[in-house]
């Protein structure tokens, strides 16, 4: 896949989802049920992120057996998260910051992937190595929509998907920003509510969100 296709894909997926769970899994026999539950909710697009013991293993049976979840990995931050991401057959990688090995190697490889930044350097050096479309983070404490908006100046063909501070009261002000392609956060899966296994709450807050967010 060529470096610009492989950015296309990106931003078509996260455009088309608008919003990415991020997903903490602490114990493997939540994945299955928290993704339906997500899914049944109207969001399919799954950042998984490499925060946990069980995390691949919760990827790969999210992608055995929930066949409408689309499913990314998140908190990349060596070759080797991003290699097994891969070897994972994720759909992206998403990091919640960048080292100048991680961009070269995810410059090299086919995962399509959103390294993190919070200032116009890091930007600079995502873009460096082909990375036009880039995680926010986290979003409100760097800055919020105003600094979005200032670094849509000198980068007005920057994507940005956002996400540290985001939920309910705020994803549509961050969706109304041109640059922004999708928000990503925690508050569609609190802890709380996958370790008691409160699927019916989560399917139910995901089906008001997407509503408000994404009216049919
Ligand atoms: C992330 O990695 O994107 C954040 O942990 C999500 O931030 P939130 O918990 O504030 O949504």
């Amino acid at each position: 896949m060529t470096p610009t296709a492989k950015q296309q894909q990106l931003a078509a997926l996260l455009s088309q989802a608008i919003v990415i769970p991020v997903l903490t899994i602490e114990r493997l026999e939540h994945a299955v049920p928290l993704a339906r539950a997500l899914v049944a909710g109207g969001v399919r697009t799954l950042e998984v992120t490499l925060r946990t013991e069980v995390a691949i293993e919760a990827a790969r049976a999210i992608m055995a057996e929930v066949p409408d979840a689309i499913v990314g990995i998140g908190t990349i931050l060596t070759v080797d998260d991003l290699a097994r991401a891969q070897a994972l057959g994720a759909k992206f990688g998403i990091s919640p910051g960048a080292t100048p090995d991680l961009l070269k190697a995810a410059a090299a490889s086919s995962l399509p992937f959103a390294p993190g930044i919070a200032t116009a350097s890091e930007l600079m050096l995502a873009l460096a190595h082909g990375c036009d479309l880039v995680k926010f983070f986290p979003a409100e404490p760097s800055g919020g929509i105003k600094a979005v908006r200032a670094l849509a100046g000198p980068f007005p063909n920057v994507r940005i998907c956002p996400t540290g501070g985001i939920g309910e009261a705020n994803a549509a002000a961050w969706l109304a920003e041109p640059n922004v392609v999708a928000v990503g956060g925690s508050w569609l899966c609190p802890a709380a509510d996958i370790r008691s296994g409160n699927w019916a709450g989560i399917t139910a807050m995901c089906a008001r969100t997407m509503k408000s967010l994404k009216p049919a």
